[in-house]
């Protein structure tokens, strides 16, 4: 499949048409100073913003993700990026198939498409510069000359700050049909699955191996987002910078099969997680991704322990 360049400098598959960004999502949280204590700690700078906070990563203004206070832990919505140019293509898509649009929520600037998913998510599609990145991201094995020690004493320990939103995950009670919404509605392409476990898709414009994800589990709800970090060490310092702020429940240190990326989870007050990610693979949008079914041995690690007690656990349906 050819691609061509569009006047962003953005490569773009010709002939799809597709979302290229996980732009932001929102969450509902029942204690948004607790939530801004952990996503500080996590390393993303929390800025308030009226009754809400925003996350982003430090040194950039692009918010990943806006935090609403209410009575427990909810899914709010999900903005995808696409292209100006593929604005009206989307909404006649959408009147095609019959998905009826809904007003934005209240707060939010309209200038997007909003509709629901196959399960009732809240979905906007609008326009927005691509945000997922253009190629693999910079990853670093970290090593120092002999005679010279590499690591510094904890006391100087540098706090490890996420680049950007890598991608997030939600509960579905059934993959197969979220995954065939995703690519039918959103243009989205399958990367990997597991069965009816769990569903990895990216975007058709270049984008990581996972720019949404789902795992089964008896309705919709939240289960992780991940953010992109430069290293392994980084990876471990996070996992340590969570657990030195008393947030000591997580998973990891690992390496995933699906996406390959190395991880470790830091587990919410509220049962869900944020990762840490390196080194996940990219998939360019001139590569036709060979999207294959995976046994149940590939869900989780290549290696790892395995992911403890109450870690797919949606908190939403209880
Ligand atoms: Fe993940």
């Amino acid at each position: 499949m050819a691609d061509q360049i569009d006047g962003e400098g953005s490569r773009r598959r010709l002939g799809a048409l597709g979302v290229h960004s996980l732009d932001h999502f929102s969450l509902t949280v029942p204690d948004l100073t607790q939530a801004a204590d952990f996503y500080a700690c996590f390393g993303l700078e929390v800025r308030p913003e009226g009754n809400e906070a925003g996350l982003y990563a430090f040194g950039s203004n692009h918010r990943w993700c806006l935090l609403k206070e209410g009575a427990r832990k909810k899914f709010g919505h999900l903005t995808f990026g696409i292209y100006e140019n593929d604005l009206q293509a989307f909404r006649d898509r959408l009147k095609r198939m019959n998905i009826p649009l809904v007003p934005a929520p209240a707060g939010h600037a309209s200038n997007g498409i909003w509709f629901h998913d196959e399960e009732g998510n809240l979905i906007e599609v609008a326009a927005k510069a691509k945000s997922s990145p253009m190629e693999k991201s910079v990853f670093c094995e970290i090593s120092v000359p002999a005679g010279v020690a590499g690591a510094p004493p904890r006391s100087r320990a540098p706090i490890v700050r996420p680049r950007r939103l890598s991608h997030m995950a939600l509960y579905t009670a059934d993959v197969h049909r979220k995954i065939k919404f995703y690519v039918d509605v959103l243009g989205l392409r399958l990367s990997d699955h597991v069965g009816e476990f769990a569903g990895f898709l990216h975007g058709p414009h270049g984008s990581e191996h996972h720019m949404f994800a789902m795992v089964k589990s008896g309705g919709p709800g939240f289960h992780h987002s991940s953010w992109d970090v430069g290293s392994i060490n980084e990876i471990g310092l996070g996992a340590e910078q969570m657990v030195t702020k008393g947030y000591r429940k997580g998973w990891g240190l690992g390496r995933h099969v699906l996406g390959s990326n190395y991880f470790y989870y830091a587990t919410d007050p509220w049962g869900s997680h944020a990762e840490y990610s390196a080194d996940m693979d990219y998939i360019p949008a001139d590569i036709d991704w060979e999207a294959n079914d995976h046994p149940a041995e590939d869900t989780y690690t290549l290696w790892g322990t395995e992911p403890p007690p109450g870690f797919m656990t949606n908190h939403e349906l209880t």
